[in-house]
């Protein structure tokens, strides 16, 4: 069986800067909720015409592919992981390999939201060490700006989330002990719908059957009207307590799972890279551990809550300012939409 490491790391964010304040013009909000209650300061927002998922992901990928000593003729499969895709279909994982001039490799949409990343990470791992792939580029990235509310009604969806993209370089290495050590995935469907968008799918004809204006058809019926976009049946929708208190109980059970499959505990962890959901959860997080905060990366502060991107992005800016390094024990973690969650144990 051979062994993965992240042999390179990179991120992008795009230049416009939204701080809390900024967002107060648009919706009633203000600096202090937001900051008592995530801890964000302010968050980025692609440009609305130039920048995509994909170009975002494009960008993270380059400096990822570098920092790995290696082109885009050398990767041999791509995972990319997004919850807001440039298009319905196809995912952004073939719009990457276009825009980069790969090979015809294989590419892979993962769709686990705020986990997608260490689902991303997981599957690559499993590629890697049967043999299969040498290079896999895996890329979390996600435009949020274009699908959100701005307005008082969506306050507690639209003040989280941020653009951004972050990616890795997994390849193969025979050294003993080094590498993704084990990683571990899971999932509760039983509240999907606490933190979803349900429009356009399957299920939605169900939802708007008894709207006024429904059509009455025995075939088809992808349906909707200006005002149930209007009254935002397209929207994200979010029960953020509910949330909240499911991350808290999984997230520290999920890292606790890693650090036992590899005979570790708490104390062994050099930096834990947690999923950018709110600061507060990362906190009571390092708290359950009894981890000291030079053992915790967190960049919420500055990004929000970029889904898959967040982790990333974090290990990439913590890798930056050399939080990271050889031999180090890096747990990556994270939990949302699905729900679903998953950690990863690496050493460095
Ligand atoms: O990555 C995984 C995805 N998501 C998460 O992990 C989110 C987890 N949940 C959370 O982070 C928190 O639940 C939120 C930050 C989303 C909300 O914080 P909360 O302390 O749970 O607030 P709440 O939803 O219980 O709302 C409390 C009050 C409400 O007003 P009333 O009903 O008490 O008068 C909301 O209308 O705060 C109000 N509110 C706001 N006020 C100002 C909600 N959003 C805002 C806002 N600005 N942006």
């Amino acid at each position: 069986m051979y062994r993965s490491k992240i042999a390179g790391v990179g991120h992008y964010v795009p230049k416009n800067v939204y701080t809390n304040d900024d967002l107060s013009r648009f919706m009633e909000t203000s600096d202090a909720w937001i900051q008592e209650r995530t801890g964000i300061r302010e968050r980025r927002f692609a440009d609305r015409l130039e920048e995509t998922t994909t170009t975002m992901g494009v960008e993270a990928a380059k400096v990822a592919m570098e920092r790995a000593g290696i082109t885009a003729q050398e990767v041999d499969f791509i995972i990319f992981a997004t919850l807001s895709p440039d298009y319905y279909f196809p995912g952004c994982g073939v719009l990457l390999q276009r825009e980069m001039q790969m090979r015809e490799i294989g590419a892979l949409d993962i769709r686990n939201q705020c986990s997608g990343f260490v689902y991303a990470l997981s599957i690559a791992d499993q590629f890697v060490k049967t043999g299969m792939y040498k290079n896999i580029l895996v890329v979390g990235s996600e435009k949020h700006s274009f699908a959100m509310d701005f307005e008082t009604r969506s306050r507690n969806v639209s003040v989280i989330f941020g653009d951004g993209a972050g990616a890795v370089v997994l390849q193969r290495t025979d050294k003993e002990g080094q590498g993704i050590l084990s990683t571990h995935l899971h999932s509760d469907g039983a509240d999907a719908e606490e933190l979803a968008m349900y429009y356009p799918g399957a299920h939605a004809n169900k939802w708007l059957k008894d709207k006024p204006g429904y059509p009455d058809q025995e075939l088809g019926g992808l349906f909707i009207t200006k005002e149930q976009i209007e009254q935002g049946a397209t929207l994200p929708y979010m029960d953020g307590p509910a949330v909240f208190k499911k991350a808290v109980v999984k997230f520290p059970e999920v890292i606790r799972e890693a650090l036992e499959a590899n005979g570790m505990t708490a104390e062994d962890i050099d930096l834990l890279v947690p999923h950018q959901a709110n600061l507060r959860i990362s906190q009571y997080v390092q708290q359950l551990l009894s981890l000291p905060d030079e053992k915790v990366f967190n960049n919420i502060q500055k990004y929000g809550n970029t889904t898959a991107a967040s982790v990333p992005i974090a290990l990439s800016e913590a890798w930056e300012s050399g939080r990271v390094k050889e031999g180090d024990l890096i747990c990556l973690a994270a939990f949302g939409s699905g729900f679903a969650w998953g950690s990863a144990l690496i050493r460095w």
